[in-house]
C-alpha cells in the first residue's frame, strides 16, 4: 500500500489566486511522487485544481434539499473529490460534530463511492485508550468490513494539532497499535492489518520520515506545513 500524504490547509489561503498558486508550486513537485497525495482545500478553491488528487475537509450527509450552508457528498463527487476529512478534532470542537454525526457522514461518504479520512485523537488528561476505542466503535458502527477498505483512519493527538508539540514516536507507535488492535476487535486481523492509518498533528519535515518508518504510520495528515510547499515537498520526499 502506498504511504497517502494528505494536505489539510484548514481555512487557508485567504485568496483563490493564492490557493492557485499553491497548487500549481505543490503539483510541479508531485508530478512523479511514488506515494499518493491528496490536497484538501477549502470548498469553494476544490473547482481551481485539476490534475491534483483532491479531498474535502468536512462534508453534510444529507443527498440534497433544505440544509441551508451544507454541502452533499455527490456535489464533491461531482467536483472530482476523493476523499473527505471528518471528524477533525477542530470541526468536533468548534462545530459540535459527534461521533454520531461522523457516523451518518462516513456512511454517505461511502454511499457515494468518497472515502472518509476518519480522525481521531485524544486530549490532553483524557484516558487515551479507552477515548480511542469508543471514538472507533461510534464513528464506525454499521460501516461494514468490506467498507473498511474506502475508509482511511488519522490518529491525531488534540495537544499536538497547530502546537509545534508533537507526538514522540514511541508514543505514536503504541497508538497506532492500540487502533489497530481496535479495528481487529471490530472487524477482523485481516481488516486491521490492512488498514490505511495516518498520523498528524505538527508534523514537519524534520519528523515526517520517523512516524512513517519507525512508528509505522501508512502516511501523514499534515495541516500548518502543507501551506509551505517546499516543506511539504519535503515531507512528500520522506514518505517516498
Ligand atoms: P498541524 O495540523 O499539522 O498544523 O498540526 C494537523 C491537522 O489538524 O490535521
Amino acid at each position: 500500500m502506498k504511504n497517502l500524504i494528505v494536505a489539510n490547509w484548514k481555512m487557508n489561503p485567504e485568496t483563490a489566486g493564492q490557493a492557485k498558486d499553491l497548487f500549481e508550486a505543490v503539483k510541479k513537485g508531485i508530478s512523479d511522487a511514488k506515494v499518493e497525495v491528496v490536497i484538501c482545500p477549502p470548498f469553494v478553491y476544490l473547482s481551481e485544481s485539476k490534475g491534483i488528487t483532491l479531498g474535502a475537509q468536512n462534508v453534510f450527509y444529507q443527498e440534497k434539499g433544505a440544509f441551508t450552508g451544507e454541502i452533499s457528498p455527490t456535489m464533491l463527487k461531482d467536483l472530482g473529490v476523493e476523499y473527505v476529512i471528518v471528524g477533525h478534532s477542530e470541526v468536533r470542537k468548534h462545530l459540535g460534530e459527534t461521533n454520531e454525526v461522523i457516523n451518518k457522514k462516513i456512511k454517505a461518504l461511502l454511499k457515494e463511492g468518497l472515502k472518509p479520512i476518519l480522525c481521531i485523537g485524544e486530549d490532553e488528561g483524557q484516558e487515551k485508550s479507552a477515548w480511542l476505542e469508543m471514538q472507533l466503535t461510534e464513528c464506525l458502527a454499521e460501516v461494514t468490513g468490506p467498507s473498511m477498505e474506502n475508509v482511511v483512519v488519522a490518529y491525531e493527538p488534540i495537544w499536538a494539532i497547530g502546537t509545534g508539540n508533537n507526538c514522540s514516536v514511541e508514543e505514536t507507535t503504541t497508538s497506532l497499535l492500540f487502533i489497530k488492535k481496535v479495528l481487529s476487535n471490530l472487524y477482523t486481523r485481516e481488516i486491521a492489518d490492512n488498514a490505511q492509518i495516518l498520523y498528524g498533528g505538527s508534523v514537519k519535515a524534520e519528523n515526517a520520515a520517523s512516524y512513517l518508518k519507525e512508528a509505522g504510520a501508512g502516511g501523514l495528515l499534515v495541516g500548518g506545513a502543507s501551506l509551505k510547499p517546499e516543506e511539504f515537498l519535503q515531507i512528500v520526499a520522506a514518505a517516498e
